[in-house]
């Protein structure tokens, strides 16, 4: 098993979009473990191949501690083929944006059409927590950060933080 490198800001190749998967094959398969690995190992609830410099549309998350039974998704071509109107202001954080947080205005709910890991098309609503990751993860494909939901001003300033922290805590370790 393979642990990936996480990018964070400003890194350009967190901005690619990423290309339709053609079938969720054993390569595709492995990426999404070894996805799933990375962030169990680096602490996070979702991690989309945009942020391991991959450009294939897939994700992974896990939100059993939040919400009891979404426990390890892999996900391929998300798509949203309905959206509620009710939106809700949620706190939201990123393994390529370290040691910062912001709200962020999101769907309530969505309606996901995708590929599971054995290639099988699925259509499923997601709701709060759930759905909040899933738009997240998938901005994340399109090479949108959720700080690009902030004001410029708000944008920058957790960038620049998140740049600080990065390097701090690397000091940290080297010691
Ligand atoms: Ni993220």
């Amino acid at each position: 098993m393979a642990h990936l490198t996480v990018l964070t800001v400003p890194d350009l190749r967190l901005r690619s979009k990423a290309l339709p998967v053609v079938a969720v094959d054993d390569d595709i398969r492995c990426l999404m473990k070894d996805m799933l690995e990375t962030m169990y190992s680096d602490d996070g609830a979702g991690l989309a191949a945009t942020q391991v410099g991959i450009h294939k549309r897939v994700l992974v998350l896990d939100l059993e501690e939040h919400a009891p039974g979404l426990g390890p998704l892999k996900i391929a071509n998300p798509e949203i083929i309905w959206r509620s109107k009710e939106t809700q202001k949620n706190w939201e954080a990123c393994l390529s944006v370290p040691g910062q947080s912001a709200l962020v205005e999101r769907f309530v709910s969505i309606r996901l059409r995708y590929l599971d890991q054995d290639n099988r098309q699925q259509e499923k609503d997601f709701h709060d927590w759930a759905s909040v990751c899933l738009q997240h993860e998938i901005d994340h494909l399109d090479g949108i950060l959720y700080v690009d939901h902030l004001s410029k001003i708000k944008r920058q300033m957790l960038i620049e933080k998140a740049q600080k922290f990065k390097k701090n805590k690397k000091e940290i370790v080297t010691l």
